[in-house]
């Protein structure tokens, strides 16, 4: 066996806080991630030639090692000492620059490719010290499901999945610099913080109204007048179709809603896909 597909999914952010500035520039964090099944679909192809091609054809994301999914490869080569080259080929579905960890999770999908063509005994923590090396969100990618990161985001505990639901996804055409984000953010002067063990009470009970009900991003207290007027047109819109609750995901600027209903759901999605790029989608399990 040489070649492999395989799906990436996109994240959402259920909770998301910010607890302070790390002498290495990074923040600590403290969030709630979840896997949805928008993906985007990799080949992961081994070569003999040693060089590591990275393809995403219809798009303008950068080839080779300047795309996560070719440094992916290249830390995953380092770290077994063995070069052999590979082909990676991705059709992209999930938004850049969207707080979806899009391209975390094409990372993170080459990293399993590569294990199971070339070292079927890595474990996946393994992996996941592999995908810190990448970016903070790949420990995440690696594993999928709903967890808790802390750390950087390394850090990671499963936690119970989002009861079923739709989701309604919108990205607004502008984008969001995370570390730009981040440098805007004064932790001492948040005033919204997730409650984190009331949001895992609700997954464990499995009460979607009371996930709904916990659903928070300090992000969203770090935007400009204009950025916010479209994060709240967006939440506005998902909940007066009856979305039980509505957040910005990651650094953004994409927003989701939770439904409890599929018709709901399809409302908001028809009412949204004229005015932003719009999902429909659902919580999935672990990868
Ligand atoms: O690790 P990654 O390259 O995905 O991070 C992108 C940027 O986001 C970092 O350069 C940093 O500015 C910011 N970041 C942070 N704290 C984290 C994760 C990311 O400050 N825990």
């Amino acid at each position: 066996m040489n070649e492999l597909k395989l799906a990436a999914p996109a994240k959402l952010n259920l909770t998301l806080d910010i607890l302070h500035r790390r002498e290495d520039g990074y923040h600590d964090l403290k969030m709630v991630m979840t896997s949805v099944d928008l993906c985007d679909y990799l080949t992961v192809r081994l070569r003999d030639d040693g060089k590591i091609h990275v393809r995403t054809p219809g798009t303008d994301l950068p080839v080779g090692e300047d795309n996560l999914a070719g440094r992916a490869a290249r830390t995953f080569f380092k770290e077994i000492r063995q070069a052999p080259g590979v082909e990676i080929t991705i059709e992209k579905h999930i938004p850049s620059q969207a707080g979806m960890a899009g391209g975390s999770s094409d990372a993170a999908a080459v990293l399993r490719a590569l294990r199971e063509l070339l070292r079927p005994d890595l474990t996946g923590r393994d992996l996941e010290a592999m995908g810190e090396r990448v970016g903070s969100d790949v420990p995440y990618c690696v594993r999928g499901g709903t967890a808790l990161a802390e750390g950087r985001g390394e850090r990671l505990t499963d936690w119970p999945g989002v009861p079923p639901c739709r989701i309604v996804v919108c990205k607004p055409e502008f984008g969001l610099s995370t570390p730009e984000l981040f440098g805007r953010v004064q932790t001492e002067k948040l005033r919204f913080r997730p409650d984190h063990a009331a949001m895992y009470a609700a997954l464990l009970r499995g009460e979607l109204s009371g996930v709904a009900a916990q659903l928070v991003n300090v992000f969203e207290e770090v935007l400009t007048p204009r950025e916010a007027k479209t994060i709240r047109d967006i939440k506005m819109r998902l909940c007066r179709c009856g979305a039980e609750n509505a957040l910005m995901t990651g650094s953004g600027p994409t927003v989701f809603g939770l439904f409890q209903t599929p018709e709901d759901a399809r409302r908001a999605f028809e009412e949204l896909c004229p005015l932003y790029r719009t999902f429909l989608t659902r919580p999935i399990p672990g990868v």
